[in-house]
């Protein structure tokens, strides 16, 4: 493969899915530039390509990802990372218009647990914790952790988790409403395929609207979110997929949607 941090497949067992696998693993999947860089090129690829219509991203059993690479920040310097702009390109996975599944088992650490979070539906093991200890490295979230854990969890749970860097079990996670969620470790992976097939299924562009409409919440008043997403429901029944969609059920048959 033309990757070394991470492996990419399409699983037969899941049609129109692609599936991402951080690997590094002597560094418990430590995201160091390579990494970021490698998952952006490969989630962007999957994202352009009309025959996938879900990704799933996932680590080892050990660790989802336990950060990001400490021995390769340490000696950087304030002019280089603002200059760099440190880990922009993460920002790009969020633009991405196909639905991205974290699947994540073991540690999900600072940058681990932010990229488990930029991703729109999370599901966890029940080996996985969850944290953002920058706190302890004297750094703060830095790939959006403190601003989508506050969303998910509220303020008091991720303020004391920012301040302490006091991690969270899957448990605790799905109670507060990080995860969708908890899954037995040993089949995490083969149910995020299963999600992700489902999602896989449905019209590509219908699901990229719902996707839309959902993030919308988060930049939006109430009212103007339900403007918007009236208008994006609108926008469906100019696809074919409404007609086949609506057309299957009162025909009693299974959609086949063309993704048009
Ligand atoms: C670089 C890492 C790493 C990391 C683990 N390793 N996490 N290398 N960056 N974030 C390496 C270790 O150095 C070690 O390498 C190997 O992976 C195995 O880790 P151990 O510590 O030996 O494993 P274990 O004892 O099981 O402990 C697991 C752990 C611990 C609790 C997850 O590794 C840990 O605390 N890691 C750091 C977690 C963290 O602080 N993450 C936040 C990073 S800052 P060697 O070569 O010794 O075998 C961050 C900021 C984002 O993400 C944005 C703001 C800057």
């Amino acid at each position: 493969s033309e990757y070394e941090t991470i492996l990419v497949d399409r699983p037969e067992s899941a049609p129109r899915v692609g599936l991402i696998t951080l690997h590094r693993p002597k560094a418990l999947n430590a995201l160091n530039r390579q990494l970021m860089l490698e998952v952006v090129e490969a989630a962007t690829a999957f994202d352009r390509d009309p025959e996938i219509g879900a990704i799933v991203i996932t680590g080892s059993e050990r660790a989802f990802a336990a950060g990001a690479d400490i021995k390769e920040m340490q000696p950087q310097g304030f002019p280089q990372v603002y200059v760099d702009d440190l880990f922009r390109d993460w920002d790009r996975l969020a633009d991405l218009r196909t639905p991205l599944i974290a699947a994540v088992a073991g540690h999900a650490l600072g940058g681990g647990c932010e990229l488990a979070m930029l991703c729109d539906i999370l599901l966890a093991a029940d080996t996985a914790s969850f944290g953002q200890p920058e706190i302890r490295l004297g750094v703060i979230p830095g790939i959006g952790g403190s601003q989508r854990l506050t969303r998910a969890v509220g303020k008091a749970k991720a303020m004391e988790m920012c301040l302490t860097g006091r991690t969270m079990k899957a448990e605790e996670a799905e109670r507060s409403g990080l995860v969708s969620r908890i899954i037995p470790a040993a089949e995490l992976l083969d149910e995020a395929l299963k999600v992700a097939a489902t999602i896989a299924g449905f019209s590509a562009p219908i699901v990229a609207m719902a996707k839309e409409a959902v993030n919308r919440s988060y930049e939006s008043t109430l009212a103007e979110g339900i403007r918007f997403e009236r208008r994006l429901f609108h926008s469906t029944f100019a696809t074919a997929d409404q007609k086949e969609g609506m057309g299957a059920f009162v025909e009693k048959r299974t959609p086949a949607f063309g993704h048009h």
